[in-house]
Parts: structure tokens; sequence; C-alpha cells
């Protein structure tokens, strides 16, 4: 089995520069879709997830062409399939960013139903009773969503119970080729939202509104295809900014918005972490012990859920106690109980994890739980006493590209290596 192993207490220094986002290219490349033809989708992440998304796309008849590392070359003109099978969707959840722009372009699709996942049930009721509105009708058996509409896609005003980032993404994708007005209300407002609302203008939609609570959709007749630049990777920086605050920097994370980790800046400076703030870049260092921070994680602008690990790995080196509450994911706190071998002291009772800071981390054997709680433990490794072996890291490659290479071009010793850990 491939593990990461990192020997604890070398400096990390230097400049890092981050992918596009994750969460904003599988959904672009889903766009693709809606628009019949070649799209160029350039500064894409190359992880594991993105090379899901591309066998979904394969899978619907679409053809990819990498023209280089983070350029994909989309032709969606000879898509004529709507299935998008389970072993796909239990690969990963966000393959079922194609139901909204199937949808939209053919009127139908069946995308399995996933199931739930290690941070919780994650439901899609929202995506499914939004697109109702839009008159989608729905059949489910054997563990797929049939979707169809037999009177066509028409405007409608939707609102949402939370503002979930996939609801929102798919009902925009449906509902450009409506007719109509579609109004989302309570919409989610993260920048990969915007991302996607940019795109979808570029290729003619009309969006107004998103990166507010509101958004207005004013369908269209037809899509063309674009080249379009993914936004830079704002939860693959934080978790650099996080790594440079605990070690102590300095270190340079560039190729994002700033503004985009408003909240999180803000509260990592309360921690004694000091960020100087540059256009698309931070420099972060640290020469204060750490201070303990109250969080509680919310849609955004709130603090993101992707970086609540990543921060309980921070705070649990603070001096003194805080309280983490976790309200998007219903079990989103396994990194805890992993943190725990390393020598922690978490207390979870809910949906708050109570966090009482301890001088130091031990190296321990532990076990990658989720995307950020794999990141969040090579963080603790970095500072750790001793050596570190993290197992199940494909987790950590689903969302994060040469994780390995950035750290020890920051000065980490951090290796990737096979070893017989027994299962
Ligand atoms: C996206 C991100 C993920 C991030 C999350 C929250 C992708 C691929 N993933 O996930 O990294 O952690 O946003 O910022 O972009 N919910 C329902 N019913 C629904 C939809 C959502 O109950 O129909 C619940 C979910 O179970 C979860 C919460 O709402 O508890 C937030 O989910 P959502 O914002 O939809 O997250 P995703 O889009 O799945």
């Amino acid at each position: 089995m491939e593990v990461i192993t990192i020997e604890g207490g070398h400096p990390i220094t230097g400049e890092v520069t981050v992918e596009g986002a994750k969460n904003s290219a599988l959904k672009l490349m889903a766009a693709t879709i809606l628009a019949p033809g070649v799209s160029t989708l350039t500064n894409v992440p190359n992880i594991a997830d993105v090379h899901v998304m591309g066998k979904v796309l394969k899978e619907l008849g679409a053809k990819i062409v990498v023209a280089d590392e983070h350029t994909l070359i989309i032709d969606t003109s000879a898509v004529d399939r709507w299935e998008t099978p389970y072993h796909l969707v239990a690969q990963m959840r966000a393959s079922t960013a194609v139901l909204g722009p199937l949808i939209g372009r053919f009127g139908k699709a069946t995308v399995a139903m996933p199931g739930g996942c290690n941070i919780g049930a994650r439901k899609i009721d929202m995506h499914l009773l939004g697109l109702q509105a839009l008159g989608v009708e729905f059949d489910m058996s054997h563990g797929d969503i049939c979707a169809t509409t037999p009177h066509g896609l028409t405007g409608a005003t939707v609102s949402l119970d939370f503002a979930s980032g996939g609801a929102t993404e798919n009902l925009m994708m449906a509902s450009v080729r409506a007719k109509g007005i579609t109004t989302i209300d309570n919409a989610a407002r993260e920048p990969e939202i915007v991302d996607l609302a940019n795109m979808l203008n570029e290729m003619g939609a009309k969006v107004r509104g998103a990166g507010t609570p509101v958004i207005e959709i004013e369908g269209v007749a037809e899509l063309a295809p674009v080249v379009h630049e993914v936004v830079g990777d704002r939860i693959e920086a934080g978790t650099f900014i996080a790594m440079a605050g605990v070690c102590g920097g300095p270190v340079t994370v560039k190729g994002f918005e700033p503004a985009h980790l408003g909240l999180v800046l803000k509260k990592y400076e309360q921690m004694g972490i000091t960020i100087e703030q540059g256009p698309r870049q931070c420099v972060i260092a640290r020469s204060v012990p750490l201070r303990p921070v109250d969080i509680q994680t919310l849609p955004f602008p709130g603090f993101p859920t992707d970086m609540q690990a990543q921060t309980m790995c921070a705070l649990a080196l603070a001096e003194g106690s805080c309280v983490i509450t976790e309200n998007v994911f219903e079990n989103r706190f396994m990194f805890a109980s992993e943190l725990s071998r390393m020598g922690s002291n978490i207390v979870i009772e809910g949906h708050h994890a109570i966090v009482h800071g301890v001088p130091g981390f031990s190296g321990a054997q532990v076990k990658a739980p989720d995307l950020r709680g794999g990141a969040a433990l090579a963080m603790a490794g970095l500072v750790a006493e001793g050596v570190t072996t993290i197992s199940d890291i494909y987790h950590i490659d689903r969302g994060y590209e040469r994780f390995v290479e950035k750290l020890r071009s920051l000065g980490a010793k951090v290796s990737r290596e096979e070893q017989d850990i027994p299962e």
C-alpha cells in the first residue's frame, strides 16, 4: 500500500502555487455538455476527481484531449448517452453534477443515486425538488434517478432550505435552457458558483446575481462552446496557509484570490498568524504562540467546512481551549480521532468539538479519513516529533495535485512510498 511518510520538525519556507479549484473544475467540465462543440478549460487541476469526471463525460460520448497537464479540450458534440453509472458516482459524488446539464441539453438524464459518504448522508433532495419545480419528472428505480421533461423545462422560483452548492449548480445548469426566468432563493454564494455562472454567461447564458443569495437565470435557446480558465483553489491555498501558520513560515502562497478566504484569513490572524495579502497571493508567517479561536462552519461567506480539519489541527496546538462547530456536514470529525493518535486532546459532543491545546504532537501511524482530513494529518506530521505515516492516501490524491512534491519544495521531509501495512 502506498503511504506518505513525514519526518516532523523541519521548517517550511518559500513559495507554492495552487492549482485551479477542484470544486469548480468538476462542474465546469459537466457544464461543457450544455454547449455542443469543443470547449477548452485551462488551469484544470491534475487530480483523481478530475480524472473521474473525465470518465463520466466519456461514458456519455464526449471526447477529451489533454492538451497539456492543465488544459482539457472537451468535445461534447457527439454526446448521445444520458446515463451515469453507479461505479462512477460511487467513486465520486460530484458525478451527479451532470444531471443539470444533461436535462438542460436533452431534457433527460439517468444518474445513479449517490449513497452516503464518510462525512455524512449528503442527500440530494434539494437538487431533485428544485428540478421538479422546473418541470422535471423523476422515476427512482434500481438505484437510479431517471429524469424526464415530458412538458419541457419552464423557469420557476426555487427556494432552497439550505444554501447547497451542488443544488444551486444543478439548478443553474438546467435552467439556462428553460423557458422563461428561474429564480434561486437562498442560493449558494461560493466563488465556484460565480465561476460557473461566468462560464455559462460566456457560453451565451443569462445568469445574474451569482455570488449573492438570489440568482436569476433567463433561459436561452442555445449555448456555444467557450475557452475558460478555472478559478484558483481557495481550499488548496487555505491548506498551505494553515501549514505555514503552524510551522512558522514564511511561505508565499500564490494562484488564488485572498478575498475568497476572507473569514479564514481573519480567524488565522486572530490565532496569531501574520498574513500579508497581495494580488492573488498571501505571505504567511508566525512568531507568537498559536491562540485559541472559536470557529463555526457555514456556507460561503462563512467559514468553509473544507478548512475545518486543517484549522482543528492548528487549534489543537494553541495555548488554551476553543470550540469548533460543524454546521454543514453531520459527520465531519473523524479527523479528530486520528489526530488523537498523535497526542491531541479533543472532545467531540454532537456537532461541536472542544479543542484543548497541547504543547506538541508525536508522530504516529494514521489513516486519512477523507480528503481534507488527510491533508490535515500531513500538516500535523510536519510539526510532530518523529515520523508520521499516513495510509489511505487516495483521499489526498482526489483533491491535491503533487501534494508531496509541493511540500518537499517548501523544505518538508516527506515522501511517498510503498509500505506493508496490515489491513
Ligand atoms: C460541495 C463541495 C464540498 C464542500 C461542500 C460544502 C464539491 C464537489 N464539493 O459539496 O467540498 O464541503 O460543497 O461547502 O463541490 N444537502 C441536503 N440535500 C441536498 C443537498 C445538500 O440535505 O439536496 C446537505 C448535505 O447533506 C450537506 C449540506 O447540505 O449536509 C451541504 O451540501 P452541499 O452544499 O450541497 O455540498 P456539496 O455540493 O455536496
